[in-house]
């Protein structure tokens, strides 16, 4: 019979130690090894039937608190979990005392005593910077409006699927400079992938954000570039990426958005203007019509569905390096 533990390395290759323990809030405190680490053991994962995963979180219990509404962040956080033999908590924010004026610091002390990670989705990312500070147990960003580092990973493992490495990868994000296009450019850079955000004036992404990536870059070979011009942007892409043009927390702009990003839409012209072989992301929900068609969406250069679905086995791979 094959020891747990070493059932467990055959089934998810070797925990990372810098990430033993740690929170993940933007990816930008973690070393390209640390995220190679996890893209790796969620290649494995994917590649095993999940009856089958490790038992990595067995008796762990992980706390999911939406303030913001989701759809596969929490569906994909619950099936990893329980199939890495842990338990999720999904809480609404609303529902809990801190949506009615408990402390972000009292609530971390108290999650702290009763679960073993704390996965939080947010409005701004200094909520999730203070209870980091107050919580003595690892908490992960499933999304602020500035960062969602993990759809990055799913991002990053659907584009390594495609094209067997990521390294020397070149892939175009199209529209809003928002929180997917920041994360995109972070995974990037950490990984050896060139990310050219082509974006409207006043739509652009964080210029720290895209400043880290060009200091990262230069030991990794990945980098991240800003520009206007679309069709410039996946010339020679490998992936062209967009998300919605109107984010959480921007719906009273919705107006202005729609029509400064109407130039940005993915289509089948600017998709053809792309390589070949280029596939198309997204990080979902889709606008069909406006940052995206729906041809484009559900046609043949589309990978958004495995893109969804491996959101499962890089948040499973990410808790597994944090907690097992
Ligand atoms: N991509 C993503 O985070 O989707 P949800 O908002 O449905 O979780
Ligand atoms: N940029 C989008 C992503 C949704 C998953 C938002 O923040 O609403």
């Amino acid at each position: 019979m094959i020891p747990p533990a070493h059932a467990a390395a055959r089934d998810f290759g070797p925990v990372h130690p810098a990430l033993a323990g740690a929170s993940v809030l933007s990816l930008m405190e973690h070393s390209p090894e640390a995220v190679t680490a996890v893209l790796e053991s969620a290649s494995v994962l994917a590649h095993t039937p999940r009856r089958a995963w490790p038992q990595l979180l067995s008796g762990r219990m992980i706390a999911l608190i939406f303030e913001r509404p989701s759809t596969r962040t929490r569906v994909s956080f619950e099936v990893g979990i329980s199939h890495l033999g842990g338990h999720a908590l999904v809480l609404a924010g609303r529902d809990m005392q801190m949506g009615r004026g408990e402390t972000i610091e009292d609530t971390a002390l108290v999650l702290s005593r009763m679960v073993d990670a704390i996965v939080l989705r947010t409005g701004a990312h200094e909520t999730l910077e203070e209870l980091d500070a107050h919580a003595t147990v690892p908490v992960i960003n499933s999304l602020s409006y500035a960062h969602h580092p993990c759809q990055a990973l799913a991002d990053a493992l659907t584009l390594r699927q495609r094209f067997g490495a990521l390294s020397g990868l070149r892939v175009a994000y199209v529209g809003d400079g928002n929180n997917c296009c920041a994360s995109l450019m972070v995974v990037g850079a950490l990984t050896g992938m060139q990310v050219v955000a082509a974006c409207p004036a006043g739509y652009e992404p964080d210029p720290e954000v895209v400043a880290w990536c060009q200091r990262m870059g230069q030991g990794t070979g990945g980098g991240a570039r800003v520009t206007d011009d679309a069709y410039a942007a996946v010339t020679d892409a490998h992936g062209i990426y967009t998300d919605t043009w109107i984010s959480m927390g921007d719906e009273d702009q919705a107006d202005r958005r729609r029509r400064d990003l109407d130039p940005y839409r993915v289509d089948a012209e600017l998709v053809a203007a792309a390589a070949p072989d280029a596939v198309v992301l997204h990080c979902l929900p889709a606008h069909h019509g406006e940052e995206i068609t729906y041809e484009v969406l559900h046609g043949p250069r589309s990978a958004v569905w495995d893109q969804a679905e491996n959101r499962i086995y890089a948040q499973a791979s990410l808790l597994g390096h944090i907690l097992a």
